[in-house]
């Protein structure tokens, strides 16, 4: 299958998802990445793997429809089978969610549906927390809010700050990004209505 890695920033999911994707029985390839950021290390990541990139700058639409037209423009010309967004910084509309519905995966650093939105090292800490960790979820349209396929655990210590939260959460997603993905592959993950079905079992 054919995977196709949405980045905004660094792209250290996107680099965890390369290293994963050159294991010679990992069941899906990288078509592409693409970013709203023309300077995005991802893109630099993307074309030491010699990947294939692209470039939809959102400073450069008037509106979030013409920004979501233009990258699903893009995204279908590379005709993936599974979009991944990595680290990636922009809220999609309805009609861009909707027509990619059960082939658009996040990433998202808490246990959800804790903590959605941003800043959820630093509100787990206020909160107190002694869990805390990463979510990976099918994209619907409520932000942050689609069906859970898998959770990783954060053990918070009581010096833990944003920053060193942060680098646990992130531990973990370069872990669990890839398996959740490789799933998806093999066809084992699948969104229903509301839920996740996996090897045909409701989760
Ligand atoms: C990560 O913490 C991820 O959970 C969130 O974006 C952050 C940066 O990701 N979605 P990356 O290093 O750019 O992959």
């Amino acid at each position: 299958p054919r995977i196709l890695v949405l980045a905004s920033g660094s792209g250290t999911n996107l680099q965890a998802l390369i290293e994963a994707s050159r294991d010679r029985d990992f069941p899906g390839q990288i078509c592409a990445v693409g970013c709203n950021r023309p300077n995005a290390f991802a893109l630099e990541r993307a074309a030491q793997a010699h990947l294939e990139t692209f470039v939809v700058d959102h400073t450069k639409y008037e509106s979030r429809e013409e920004f979501d037209g233009a990258l699903m423009a893009e995204i279908r010309r590379h005709n993936p089978d599974l979009v991944v967004l990595a680290g990636f910084m922009r809220i999609l509309t309805t009609d861009f969610v909707r027509a990619l519905r059960g082939q658009l995966l996040n990433i998202h650093p808490s246990l959800l549906p804790k903590y959605t939105g941003l800043n959820t090292h630093q509100r787990a800490l206020d909160a107190g927390d002694h869990l805390h960790g990463v979510s990976v979820h099918f994209v619907t349209e409520e932000l942050d809010g689609g069906p859970v396929i898998a959770q990783a655990e954060v053990a918070v210590a009581p010096d833990d700050t944003a920053e060193s939260l942060a680098e646990k959460v992130q531990e973990k997603e370069h872990i669990l990004y890839p398996i959740v993905v490789r799933w998806f592959c093999e066809g084992r993950i699948k969104l229903g209505s509301d839920y996740v079905l996996f090897d045909g079992e409701l989760l």
